[in-house]
């Protein structure tokens, strides 16, 4: 699948029910990530991390969904251990996780990690993590191996940029954040820029003597 494809929809079975992905996430934003089983260390820290941000993802309109090989009830079993580690010991996980037992959707969304197996042998999901957004197009996509965790606090950032990115003609440099400076667009040009970014923009010098380094504030 390539950015600005159209997320695939399919029926699964969660943790809050049966559901039908596209009519899950409606006019939202959707976060869905995998992670390789129940029951074990950085999976419980990362959904841990997930229950405690879920309110942020909230507020930029992004759904949650997770998703990993085991069945329901192990789901949510699992789940109490990980909210008590996220020191969140009463109520239920703020999000679904999927169940794939038959890692359909792992191969068709090609998450499978063929180095991770279960006890039976058979390959387990990877830690991916689609951003989807309210057109239903993917617009980022991360794979990560079952040894290293996820920063989940740098996916809100990305979700920051993406919707700032997405109506606005700037992209956002290295470790951006909310409120700091923005890089104009190449495709913008220099003629009539003022318009186009009445907060100004600032060329900054470069040895090949080529304007391209331009920055302007983060427009409203
Ligand atoms: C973990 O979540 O700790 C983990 C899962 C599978 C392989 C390695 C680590």
């Amino acid at each position: 699948m390539n950015l600005g494809d159209t997320f695939p929809d399919f029926e699964v079975d969660t943790t809050a029910g049966k559901l039908k992905l596209h009519q899950f996430i409606g006019d939202s934003w959707c976060i869905l990530f995998s992670h390789p089983a129940d029951y074990t260390p950085v999976c419980t820290t990362e959904l841990g991390k997930c229950v405690q941000l879920e309110p942020e993802f909230q507020k930029r309109g992004v759904k949650m969904i997770a998703l990993s090989c085991d069945d329901v009830p192990s789901h949510e079993g699992w789940s109490k251990d990980v909210m008590n580690f996220a020191k969140c010991s009463t109520g239920k996980l703020p999000f679904p996780i999927i169940s794939d037992k038959s890692r359909d959707l792992a191969v068709k969304l090609k998450m499978v990690d063929p180095s991770e197996k279960d006890n039976a042998g058979l390959p387990l999901t990877c830690r991916a993590v689609f951003i989807i957004g309210p057109d239903k197009k993917l617009k980022l996509s991360m794979l990560y191996p079952a040894t290293t965790g996820r920063n989940f606090v740098e996916i809100l950032r990305v979700i920051d940029s993406l919707q700032l990115t997405m109506n606005k003609k700037v992209a956002t440099p290295e470790g951006w954040k909310q409120g700091e400076k923005c890089m104009v667009l190449p495709s913008i040009p220099q003629e009539g820029i003022d318009k186009v970014f009445p907060k100004g923009v600032t060329i900054q010098d470069v040895p090949s003597g080529k304007p391209y380094l331009r920055f302007t504030p983060q427009p409203e």
